[in-house]
């Protein structure tokens, strides 16, 4: 089987993303292909150019609210590269059904939850004040419904009596690097057996 290539979507610092360009080396199935943002400040774009992966920017904010008008030119750089998958990781913009129904099947997110609970925004204050005894994060197919498709792997976590938001999306967040990539490997080889964590 050839080699998947992937382009990865990022906003911010790109942790996840950097922990997508490490493992895909040796006899992983796939490789990157491009790194892509809607924030031409995101620190992950330096990161990904140091790992000698190519980069681009889509600035969102010349196209004002026009969902469209903004896919329509943040999935050229996607077909450019010849991206078979894309991954979505810390990218922040709600994509419309139209970019997705492009890549249905090929394209996946990480959320900081255990999904279907926490869809959305502020998932770690959310599973405080719910009180919950445990937390993390979900790697999912995307679909046009926000946070919602096929699970392909998930991590859990415990919640501590002494946890913040903050000390909570640190020990998600660890576990993100680990999930996202058992998670990619798995599904470039054509293989979407749900991946459990802890
Ligand atoms: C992570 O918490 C991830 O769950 C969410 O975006 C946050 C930042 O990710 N999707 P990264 O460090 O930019 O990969």
């Amino acid at each position: 089987m050839s080699q998947k290539k992937v382009a990865i979507l990022i906003s911010g610092g790109g942790s996840n993303m950097v922990s997508l360009l490490d493992s895909m080396t040796g006899d992983h199935p796939a490789r990157p292909c491009l790194v892509l943002s809607n924030n031409a400040d995101a620190g992950g774009l330096a990161k990904a150019a140091a790992a000698g992966v190519a980069t681009a920017v889509v600035d969102h904010r010349p196209f004002a609210g026009d969902r469209e008008a903004f896919e329509a030119e943040l999935v050229k750089p996607v077909i450019e590269a010849g991206a078979d998958i894309v991954c979505l990781a810390g990218f922040m913009r709600v994509l419309t059904a139209g970019f997705v129904s492009q890549f249905e099947g090929r394209m996946l997110n990480i959320h900081p939850s255990l999904l279907p609970k926490y869809k959305g925004l502020h998932t770690h204050a959310r599973a405080l004040e719910a009180g919950d005894g445990e937390h993390g994060c979900t790697v999912h197919e995307v679909t046009p419904r926000l946070d919602d498709g096929p699970i392909l792997g998930q991590a859990r976590v415990p919640v501590l009596e002494s946890d913040t938001p903050d000390t909570l999306a640190a020990r998600v967040l660890v576990q993100e690097h680990l999930l996202y990539p058992a998670v990619l490997r798995r599904f470039a080889a054509g293989d979407k057996t749900p991946v459990q964590l802890r």
